[in-house]
């Protein structure tokens, strides 16, 4: 089901996304706090000898080394950041917002990953119907965000929404394109006094949802 309008696709920068991520960017885009959640979550998730695909992946999928895995297929735009992610089998390069059709065969994949990254896309509703056909039977979706993003490069329902709005409109796409009431996980660490902003860490969002 479509969920988003004509207007809330757009984004200010509607130039290619490709030429946005030519140049490689190594940096963690999270803070460790965040990556450290993630990977826990992952831990607990994933079972092992699974097939994991890593959905707008760059250099780091944060994936727990001591788990084994079947197999580790990576996607992004950017060739040199995942090249550099020694964790994948095989990747592939396809920008979202042009095509959404994922080159893989059904039911061929266990979990699927997404870590910062829903908010760049402009067609969610048919990617996550993709998701769902490349995942197995109980397959799991696991899409975590934080509060960045490079702004005129993400849609306007992400530019207008608030936190909250970001996970009610993630999890309306989810439910209503082949999965199931999504667990939601939320974590802040807000010190309490406004002196101690810098000790303030990355909220962390995590939608985990399994296949209808
Ligand atoms: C902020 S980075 C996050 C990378 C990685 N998931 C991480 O957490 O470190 C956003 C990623 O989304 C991917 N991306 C952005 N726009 C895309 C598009 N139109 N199609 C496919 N991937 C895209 C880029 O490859 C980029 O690496």
């Amino acid at each position: 089901m479509e969920v988003l309008n004509n207007y809330q696709r757009k984004k200010l920068d509607e130039s290619n996304d490709e030429e946005f991520y030519s140049d490689p960017k190594f940096v963690y885009h999270l803070d460790e706090n965040f990556r450290q959640y993630l990977s826990n979550i992952y831990k607990n998730e994933i079972a092992n000898n699974s097939t994991v695909l890593d959905l707008m992946s760059s250099w780091d999928s944060y994936l727990p080394e001591e788990k084994k895995y079947k197999k580790v297929i990576g996607h992004g735009l950017n060739k040199q950041e995942l090249e550099k992610n020694k964790i994948f089998n095989t990747y592939w390069i396809q920008n979202f917002n042009s095509n959404q059709v994922i080159p893989l065969a059904s039911k061929s994949v266990d979990y699927c990953l997404m870590v910062a990254a829903w908010q760049y896309l402009q067609y969610p509703e048919k990617l996550t119907r993709e998701i769902a056909r490349i995942l197995s039977n109980q397959g799991k979706f696991l899409i975590a965000f934080s509060n960045r993003a490079f702004w005129h490069k993400a849609p306007n329902i992400w530019i207008s929404s608030t936190e909250e709005e970001r996970v009610k409109y993630v999890r309306k796409v989810l439910i209503t394109n082949g999965f199931s009431e999504p667990k939601i996980i939320k974590k802040f660490n807000q010190p309490p006094l406004n002196i101690l902003n810098f000790f303030k860490k990355d909220p962390f969002y995590c939608l985990i949802a399994t296949k209808e």
